[in-house]
């Protein structure tokens, strides 16, 4: 007996009419981003390692735990991607957009890999919707609260009402700096109150501390009093515009002082979007300003800002509000006797060629099954052809929603079908 084989864990198979759905829902959301002026890039899965690493920190959790190498005798050091911001970075430069246009308003649809202990929202592949904006000069708050805007706008069309928007700011690098240093500050006196992991992080990286889901960890960083003395006048200038821009938008928010975000790259607005109904991974999507990534991978000073939404968990928040709309088919040919096929199977040829949508039997059964069978196509017309039928020149047209039946000369068929559907 063979093995038989299954699906990694953390991975999911998308099997029609699910793929319908997943298909719907990118349709509308490339309508959004096109009417934001976003325009898509595709980069590929994978990348050098060196290239995540740099950009997304050696100390986050996606770096550290979660990269997904593949291992070659002949070509080592490459990872499949966990995020799309150092990818399109990479091509950024790679491509010298900086050099087309001022502002590149780039997106992606397309699948990202993490090494994570998979749950519910938490997944090994999983789907991401993205965007970056990026260019020299191009920080001004009205295009962080058009991105913003860009990704409630997604959730809108797709039809996700009840979310919340957090947002903070982390500053220039040099505010950044400031802010570790406050962190540090105020966390020193309770470092043993801290699960083993955020008592390295407060060596390595104190920001994760922010981000740890551990119970008494959480219970310390309430207790944290941040402020915003960190940020330099101007940073928190800009902070402030950013909000004012939100608010002309109309769009309600909630400050979060602690929001940091996992990645490293991350300065000035940053922004979680999350939905109440998910539990522990509760976050649809996130984003920020990213000022210094694109000098950091070598290419010129650009400033950016993007976002990515997790389709999975935006499919999980929608839950009973999903319904595919399952395809239809123009028609069906039903072929009653061996002896009536070929002809069928030419007419299936033409009418395809005509951009009819159609399919056939191709072996003959009992009436009932071949039925049944074009009952389960949703085709809008059937087409049967006996050995009566053939013999006349003809087919019998059925109307599968009125149930009425014609008989159709053969030459007239493409006309007959194209005029009633
Ligand atoms: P992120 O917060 O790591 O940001 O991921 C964005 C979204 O992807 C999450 O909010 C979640 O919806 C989804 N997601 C992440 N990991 C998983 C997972 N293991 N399973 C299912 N869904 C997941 C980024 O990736 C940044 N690149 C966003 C960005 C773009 N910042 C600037 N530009």
């Amino acid at each position: 007996m063979t093995n038989k084989y299954s699906l990694p864990r953390g991975t999911a198979d998308i099997l029609p009419p699910e793929t319908i759905l997943w298909q719907n829902i990118e349709q509308k959301v490339r309508k959004v981003l096109e009417n934001y002026n976003y325009r898509e890039i595709r980069t590929p899965v994978f990348e050098e390692t060196a290239l995540f690493k740099r950009s997304l920190g050696q100390t986050s959790d996606v770096v550290n735990k979660q990269l997904l190498e593949l291992v070659s005798t002949k070509e080592e050091g490459f990872a499949l991607r966990p995020e799309g911001t150092a990818s399109i970075v990479r091509s950024y430069i790679e491509n010298s957009l900086d050099k087309k246009e001022s502002l590149s308003k780039l997106y992606y649809i397309g699948p990202m890999f993490r090494g994570e202990r998979p749950q519910k929202g938490r997944l090994r592949q999983f789907h991401q919707i993205g965007v970056e904006a990026i260019g020299p000069d191009s920080t001004s708050p009205y295009l962080d609260a058009e991105v913003i805007h860009l990704s409630l706008s997604i959730l809108k069309a797709l039809g996700l009402g009840e979310i919340t928007l957090k947002i903070n700011t982390l500053g220039t690098p040099q505010d950044k700096e400031n802010f570790s240093k406050l962190l540090r500050k105020q966390l020193e006196g309770n470092i043993s109150k801290l699960c083993e992991d955020c008592q390295s992080r407060f060596e390595r990286n104190v920001f994760r501390v922010l981000d740890c889901k551990n119970r008494d960890c959480k219970e310390v960083i309430k207790g944290l009093s941040i402020g915003t003395s960190y940020l330099s006048p101007e940073s928190l200038a800009y902070y402030n515009q950013v909000k004012a821009a939100l608010t002309a938008l109309n769009i309600s928010y909630q400050e979060c002082p602690d929001l940091v975000r996992g990645l490293d790259y991350y300065t000035h607005t940053v922004f979680e979007i999350t939905s109440a109904g998910l539990g522990s991974q509760d976050a649809l999507g996130a984003g920020g300003r990213y000022n210094n990534l694109v000098e950091e991978l070598g290419g010129s000073k650009a400033d950016a800002i993007g976002f990515a939404l997790g389709i999975e968990r935006i499919i999980l928040a929608l839950g009973e509000k999903l319904t595919a709309e399952l395809q239809t088919l123009d028609c069906f040919l039903l072929s009653l006797s061996d002896k009536c096929t070929l002809k069928a199977f030419e007419t299936l040829k033409s009418l395809r060629e005509a951009n009819i949508s159609c399919d056939m039997n191709y072996r003959s059964a009992s009436m009932k099954s071949l039925m049944r069978l074009a009952d389960k196509s949703r085709a809008e017309k059937v087409l049967i052809l006996g050995e009566d039928e053939l013999q006349k020149g003809i087919f019998t047209v059925k109307n599968m929603k009125t149930g009425e039946q014609s008989e159709i000369k053969m030459e007239n068929i493409y006309q007959e079908i194209t005029k009633r559907i």
